[in-house]
């Protein structure tokens, strides 16, 4: 657990770091999943900052992941992207898994969208199928803003009852439509992995209301919530959940659904950024 004071200058030290190279700052902050890094390839007036160049940011070591901010525009918009996450399984505490969100508050990012792959545990879902957050369960035994409260970036206990902005999933559900994407929505359950579920687990999570299940998210929007910002959420249901379906669950095949539903879900993005 780091102090308060201490926090406060990581943050500073970072924020220096990356204005002094980015010429304006974004109002919108773009998490990347698996399989949706090409999203990158449209950000015009690119500036890419390598994770390792950011004084206090954590390494990514998942493959598959760039481990890079990319800042510029899509639509019109100034944008922050991170092409790669860091994941709680892969032993960052949960402040270090947030520590970007907490870089986009303080370069004046006032949104976020954050997408992911996820096991379905609906029946009524499918691999393929791009599914709005509507809320989550933290279910990861651990929570970024345990310890002492920083009040300039939020508050002590802060309201979760809209942690995926409402207007916006209005706004997302109605451009799904415009693209011929199935307007879904659920609830995402988050575990800390790295284990995929067992069955009996996947039955819990079913009784208590999870349509999803992954191994991300929740940190991130804890965090950008408590920070005050509109957050929208998006799952790639890449494969259902063990005891779904009569076979067994690979990391493969995770990647293989991401590739294919990649442009797709690409262009829901790029028009969800227009409109947020
Ligand atoms: Cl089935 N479970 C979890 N925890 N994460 C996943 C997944 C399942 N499928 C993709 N990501």
């Amino acid at each position: 657990m780091i102090s308060e004071k201490a926090q406060n200058v990581k943050l500073a030290e970072a924020r220096r770091y990356i204005m002094e190279r980015v010429p304006s700052l974004p109002e919108l902050g773009i998490i990347l999943g698996s399989g949706l890094g090409s999203f990158a390839d449209l950000v015009e007036e690119k500036i890419v900052i390598s994770y390792k160049d950011i004084p206090h940011f954590p390494i990514s070591t998942v493959e598959g992941h760039a481990g890079q901010l990319v800042f510029g525009k899509v639509s019109g918009r100034k944008v922050m992207v991170m092409q790669g996450r860091f994941h709680y399984y892969e032993g960052y505490s949960m402040q270090e898994v947030t520590f970007p969100i907490r870089v986009m508050q303080v370069l004046g990012a006032t949104g976020l969208i954050v997408t992911n792959a996820a096991g379905g545990i609906n029946s009524g879902f499918h691999p393929g199928d791009l599914i709005l957050i509507k809320d989550h369960l933290n279910l990861m035994g651990d929570n970024p803003l345990r310890g002492a409260n920083l009040l300039s970036l939020g508050p002590r206990f802060p309201d979760l009852s809209e942690g995926y902005d409402l207007e916006w999933r209005q706004k997302a559900l109605t451009i799904a439509r415009e693209l011929g994407i199935n307007p879904q929505e659920g609830v995402y359950a988050a575990m800390s992995g790295p284990n995929y579920e067992t069955p009996a687990e996947i039955r819990y999570l079913r009784t208590i209301g999870a349509d999803m299940v992954g191994m991300s998210t929740v940190p991130e929007v804890i965090v950008a919530n408590h920070g005050g910002m509109q957050v929208l959420g998006i799952s790639c249901v890449t494969n259902m959940a063990a005891g779904i379906l009569a076979q067994k669950l690979n990391h493969t095949e995770v990647m293989e659904t991401a590739g294919r539903i990649e442009t797709q879900f690409v262009q829901f993005v790029q028009a969800l950024v227009r409109v947020l």
